[in-house]
């Protein structure tokens, strides 16, 4: 459920020259990352995710800027604020999420478990909600 998708802190290397952040498969995930994408040149106001996953472990992350994730389990519902590039929420499967409030210039960065698969989309909050009770 919801109280499964923690915000972990992640590395963070301080330098006067700018910071650097790492993430290794193993070491600061509970999963091996298949596959990277990010959400960027987002418009103020738009709403994205809108979905679940039957199977996909992710970990987001504010690269830049700031966003606002809601999370729901069928159950109950949480608003995770991400607004530092070293704080990343783990989403297990089985939540539907939507992500609000991008900033101007925000960047979603998602680390995943699985390749790309359609088939592992819950894109209908009833068919969810459906999922959730079998
Ligand atoms: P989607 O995951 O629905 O976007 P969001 O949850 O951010 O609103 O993906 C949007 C579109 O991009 C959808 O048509 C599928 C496609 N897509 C890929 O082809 N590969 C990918 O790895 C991702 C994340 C999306």
């Amino acid at each position: 459920d919801i109280h499964n998708c923690n915000v972990v802190e992640l590395s963070k290397i301080h330098n006067p020259a700018g910071n650097i952040t790492i993430v290794q498969n193993n070491k600061d995930l509970p999963f091996d990352v298949k596959r990277v994408y990010y959400l960027y040149d987002v418009p103020g106001g738009s709403e994205r995710g809108g979905h679940a996953h039957k199977g996909l472990y992710q970990l987001i992350v504010a690269a830049s800027g700031s966003f606002d994730v809601i999370i729901d389990d069928g159950k109950q519902k949480k608003i995770i604020q991400l607004n530092r590039p070293n704080f990343g929420l783990m989403v297990i499967p089985g939540i539907w999420r939507e992500i609000v409030n991008f900033s101007s210039g925000a960047i979603c960065f998602v680390l995943a478990s699985e390749k790309y698969s359609e088939d592992d989309y819950i894109r209908s909050y009833d068919e969810f909600l459906n999922y959730k009770k079998h």
